[in-house]
């Protein structure tokens, strides 16, 4: 069955153009139905409106707490009829009424080899702790942060004289390799 795949972003939107891509090109079959941002104008939204892919902005400053944010996402997943949900890059925490409307069906990307890391800025937690090797995580969204059921991960090396943004690149071009892995595998449940 080709999926109808939603995803949430916040910031650059790279996993979502990858998410994209894997479905225009790779392995994934269906289509990315609604892309959901918080932040009006960021990378994520541009990279839609050049793709061609529906999107909304639903800012969490307008909302009056977490929940009614969620509640206004899982309406418009519904009215999307989209079956998968995404975080890529999404910057808020969300609560049991996202996970509670896509059981086994919400994935987080996540920049460390969870459990290692988790919550803000893991990739600079990873260079402050003087790990040799870093990576990144996709897995299932549970109510604790960045600590739901582990999908796919992928590990890179930290070279010596890496900072933020070299090894930020080179966890990201596996966030957008293991992506679309985890996709499929929540699919197949
Ligand atoms: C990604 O590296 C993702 O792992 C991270 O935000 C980045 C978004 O990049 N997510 C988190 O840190 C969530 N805790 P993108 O906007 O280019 O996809």
């Amino acid at each position: 069955m080709p999926l109808r795949l939603g995803v949430m972003a916040s910031g650059a939107g790279s996993n979502f153009e990858a998410l994209v891509d894997s479905f225009r090109h790779g392995s994934l079959c269906g289509e990315v139905a609604l892309l959901v941002v918080n932040n009006r104008d960021c990378g994520a939204q541009r990279r839609a409106e050049r793709l061609g892919i529906d999107w909304e902005l639903h800012d969490h400053r307008l909302q009056p707490n977490r929940e009614q944010l969620d509640q206004a996402l899982v309406q418009a997943f519904r009215t999307a009829s989209v079956d998968l949900v995404v975080m890529a890059g999404w910057m808020r925490v969300v609560t049991p009424i996202l996970i509670g409307a896509f059981p086994n069906r919400l994935i987080n990307i996540h920049p460390s080899l969870l459990p290692s890391f988790r919550g803000l800025d893991a990739v600079g937690q990873a260079l402050a702790a003087g790990v040799t090797l870093a990576g990144c995580t996709a897995h299932l969204v549970s109510e604790e942060v960045d600590a739901g059921r582990i999908l796919v991960q992928a590990a890179v090396p930290v070279l010596s004289g890496d900072d933020h943004a070299s090894l930020s690149r080179r966890i990201q071009v596996q966030e957008h390799r293991i992506l679309p892995l985890a996709v499929a595998l929540a699919a197949q449940g």
